[in-house]
């Protein structure tokens, strides 16, 4: 058996506003194995984007461990923290969030500039991930000359040219009509078929529907 990609061991956040304690997330215990396809649904308030940070390590638990892709997380400083991110997540966003006035390919190829990888190798790796995603003919276009849909085609190859271990997805058919929404769906479910893991955050149960297990959260627990 291989090494899940995430493990939450009794992972609780609580915050801290100074006049009271607000528990968003109690004693979730959480399992993704390599190549699963995962939605975590819940309403508003239930503690998806808390969920989110942690799992993106963009913030830290306050209680339980985080082991990502065999890294405990609390063993990491800032920096740490920081490179594996870079390493070991790609963040796909509801609205896109590419650099404007920048072309979809210098977009996709910017996380590899982070990384150290030389220009020719980073404009290549990312023709040929826009090409595999149906971009080859928008490759020089600048995000305001891009359907949403396509935008977030281009937010999908930015964030699977570094080959990452985990695919994290906050709403990303949030910003779409229903048909471009049911396209990027869709394109999630062929990157899962060949093989790559996926957790997906959404309040919607029709775009969780496409995911291969869904986790319910409500009130910052897991509902079993
Ligand atoms: N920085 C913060 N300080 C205090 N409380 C917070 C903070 N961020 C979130 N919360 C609280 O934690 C709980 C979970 O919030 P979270 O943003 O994770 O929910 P959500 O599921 O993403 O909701 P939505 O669907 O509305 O985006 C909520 O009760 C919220 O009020
Ligand atoms: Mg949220």
């Amino acid at each position: 058996m291989s090494e899940p990609i995430i493990r939450l061991e009794d992972v609780s956040r609580v915050y801290d506003t100074g006049k009271v304690l607000v528990p968003a997330l109690v004693d979730v215990d959480l399992t993704i194995d390599p190549g699963e396809f995962v939605a975590i649904i819940g309403p508003s308030g239930s503690g998806k984007t808390t969920m989110m940070n942690i799992l993106g390590c963009l913030d830290r638990p306050t209680g339980g461990r985080y082991i990502l892709d065999g890294t405990p997380v609390e063993e990491l400083d800032d920096d740490g923290l920081a490179a594996v991110r870079n390493r070991s997540i790609g963040f796909v966003f509801q609205s896109y969030n590419l650099l404007p006035r920048t072309s979809a390919l210098e977009n996709v190829a910017t996380p590899l500039a982070y990384q150290g990888v030389g220009r020719r190798e980073r404009l290549a790796r990312a023709q040929a991930v826009l090409e595999a995603l149906g971009l080859g003919d928008r490759l020089h276009h600048q995000p305001t000359e891009l359907s949403g849909g396509q935008q977030q085609r281009v937010g999908i190859a930015r964030a699977l040219v570094t080959e990452p271990a985990l695919l994290l997805a906050d709403e990303p058919t949030g910003n779409l009509d229903s048909r471009a929404g049911a396209e990027v769906i869709e394109l999630f479910r062929r990157l899962h078929a060949s093989g790559r893991t996926i957790v997906l955050i959404t309040h919607d149960p029709d775009v969780a529907a496409a995911a291969e297990r869904q986790v319910h959260i409500r009130d910052g627990r897991i509902a079993a």
